[in-house]
C-alpha cells in the first residue's frame, strides 16, 4: 500500500508536527493556532518512566486459522511487548493490516492469543480461567472505545441506559447510584445530562463519540483502549475528542484518587499528527511485530527504525523538512532483484527486509527488539548506522552497511 495513505486527513488534523525541526524535543508538542482546540503545550504529560506499568504485555503472539495456503495458521502478532503506565497515553501506529486492532482485541480478551503475558495490575489475565476472565471483563478494568460510536451504543436504548450498561451488567450500585454515575460520566465528557434521555440517533456524531467515551469510563476503568477514536469525525470534533481524552487521563476519577489511579490509554490511530499532540509514547507495528517503541516526540523527530522513518517521511503533517525523503528510505525497484524477494528469504529474516534499502546479509535473521537508549527500543541490526548510509542513491546504502559489517567482523 501507499504509506502516504496512512495519514488520514492531515490538512485539518489536531496539532502541528510532533517536534519542530530545530529540535525542541517534546516541549513544543501540541501547539495549535486555534485556542479552542489547543492541547496545552508543555503541560505535564505522562508519568515518570519508573512508575510501575498498569498494563504490561510480554511476548504476545496471536494466530488465526489460515483460509488458504500451505500453513494451517496465520500469525498476525508475534512476540509483541508494550507497557502502559497510569496517566500515560501510548499511541500504536502501523499500516493497515499490521495487527493494531488484533492487539487491542487480544488485550481485552476478544481475540484468542497463543502465547505471552498480559499483566494488568499484577494479574496475568491470559492465565485466568473462563469464569475468572469473564469476571475480570465485567469488572471493567479495561474498556474499549470504538471508531464508530454507533457500534458501542445500541440504537434502541437511550444514551443513559447505554452508558449505564457496564454498571447494570456488573450489578453495581442501586438504580439511583447508577443514575448518578451516568450523570457524572456525561458531565466528565462534557455532555448535558439531559442527553441521557435521547436515542443515539437523535444526537450529533461528536456527541455520540462523547457518549461512547462516557460509557467506557462510567465504572472508572484503569485502562482505555481507543481504536481509531477520531477517524470517523470531522476536524473540529476530532480536536475536541482528543482534548477530552487528554483531560481524562490527567484527571483522577475521584477526589480521593491517587496518582496511581490515573487512567492509562492506548490510542490506535492512522493520524500521526493527532497522536503527536497527546501521546507520550508510540509503538510502531509492522506486520505484527513491534519494530520501535519510544517517546513519541523523539521517535517522530528522529526515528531509529527505517520503517518508522519511512512512515514519518510519508506523513506531510509531521515530517521534518530536513529529514530523509521517502525516496531515500524506499528500496528502488531495480534493487529488489539484488537480494532475495520475500519468498526466497529465510523465514526468520527481518520482517522489513524485503522493503528496506539498508538490508544486508545480517538482516536474514530477525533483529531483537533492544534498547537503543533507555526507554527507547528498536528492532534493527543497523540501528546505529543506517542513517550514515543514507544517500541520494539508495543503491549505495546497503553496500556502505555491508562494508561496515565486514569491517566489524575483521
Ligand atoms: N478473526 C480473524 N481471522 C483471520 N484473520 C484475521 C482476523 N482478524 C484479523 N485478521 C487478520 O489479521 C491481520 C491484522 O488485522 P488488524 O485488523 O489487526 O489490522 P489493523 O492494523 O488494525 O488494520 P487497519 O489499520 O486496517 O485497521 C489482517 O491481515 C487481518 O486480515
Ligand atoms: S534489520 Fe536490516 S532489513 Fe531490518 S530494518 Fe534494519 S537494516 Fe532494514
Ligand atoms: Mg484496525
Amino acid at each position: 500500500m501507499n504509506l502516504a495513505d496512512l495519514e488520514a486527513r492531515p490538512a485539518d488534523s489536531a496539532v502541528p508536527p510532533a517536534t519542530p525541526a530545530t529540535g525542541d524535543r517534546g516541549r513544543g508538542r501540541g501547539r495549535t493556532d486555534d485556542p479552542a482546540v489547543a492541547v496545552e503545550p508543555g503541560a505535564a504529560r505522562g508519568p515518570a518512566s519508573d512508575t510501575e506499568p498498569l498494563l504490561s504485555v510480554r511476548g504476545l503472539t496471536v494466530s488465526f486459522r489460515a483460509r488458504s495456503g500451505p500453513s494451517r495458521r496465520t500469525t498476525v502478532l508475534r512476540d509483541v511487548s508494550l507497557d502502559v503506565r497510569p496517566g500515560e497515553i501510548v499511541g500504536v501506529i502501523g499500516e493497515t493490516g499490521s495487527g493494531k486492532t488484533t492487539l487491542a482485541r487480544a488485550i481485552v480478551g476478544l481475540a484468542p492469543s497463543d502465547a505471552g503475558v498480559i499483566d494488568v495490575d499484577g494479574t496475568d489475565i491470559r492465565r485466568l480461567r473462563r469464569r475468572a476472565r469473564r469476571g475480570f471483563r465485567r469488572g471493567g478494568a479495561i474498556r474499549f472505545v470504538f471508531q464508530d460510536p454507533l457500534r458501542a451504543l445500541d440504537p434502541d436504548l437511550t444514551v443513559g441506559r447505554s452508558v449505564a450498561e457496564g454498571l447494570t451488567v456488573a450489578g453495581r450500585g442501586t438504580r439511583d447510584e447508577q443514575q448518578a454515575a451516568v450523570a457524572d460520566a456525561l458531565h466528565r465528557v462534557g455532555l448535558d445530562p439531559a442527553v441521557a434521555d435521547r436515542l443515539p440517533g437523535a444526537i450529533s456524531g461528536g456527541q455520540r463519540q462523547r457518549a461512547s467515551i462516557a460509557r467506557a469510563i462510567v465504572d472508572n476503568p484503569r485502562l482505555l483502549i481507543c481504536d481509531e477514536p477520531v477517524s470517523a469525525l470531522d476536524g473540529s470534533n476530532r480536536n475536541l475528542i482528543l482534548r477530552l481524552l487528554d483531560t481524562l487521563r490527567r484527571t483522577p476519577a475521584g477526589a480521593d484518587s491517587a496518582e496511581r489511579d490515573r487512567l492509562g490509554m492506548i490510542i490506535i490511530s492512522h493520524d500521526l499528527s493527532s497522536l503527536a499532540g497527546i501521546a507520550d509514547r508510540v509503538v510502531v507495528l509492522y506486520r505484527g511485530r513491534v519494530v520501535e517503541d519510544g517517546p513519541i516526540a523523539e521517535v517522530f523527530s528522529r526515528p531509529r527504525h527505517p520503517y518508522t522513518a519511512l512512515l514519518i517521511a510519508s506523513a506531510p503533517s509531521i515530517r521534518d523538512e530536513h529529514g530523509p525523503s521517502p525516496a531515500q528510505l524506499r528500496r528502488p525497484a531495480d534493487q529488489l532483484a539484488d537480494r532475495p524477494g520475500e519468498r526466497g528469504r529465510p523465514a526468520d529474516a527481518c520482517v522489513f527486509a524485503h522493503r528496506c534499502p539498508f538490508a544486508t546479509e545480517a538482516c536474514d535473521h530477525t533483529p531483537a527488539l533492544e534498547p537503543a537508549v533507555p526507554g527507547w527500543t528498536v528492532a534493527c541490526h543497523h540501528e546505529p548506522t543506517w542513517r550514515s548510509a543514507l544517500s541520494t542513491n539508495p543503491a549505495e546504502a546497503a553496500a556502505t552497511l555491508t562494508e561496515g559489517v565486514n569491517n566489524d567482523a575483521r
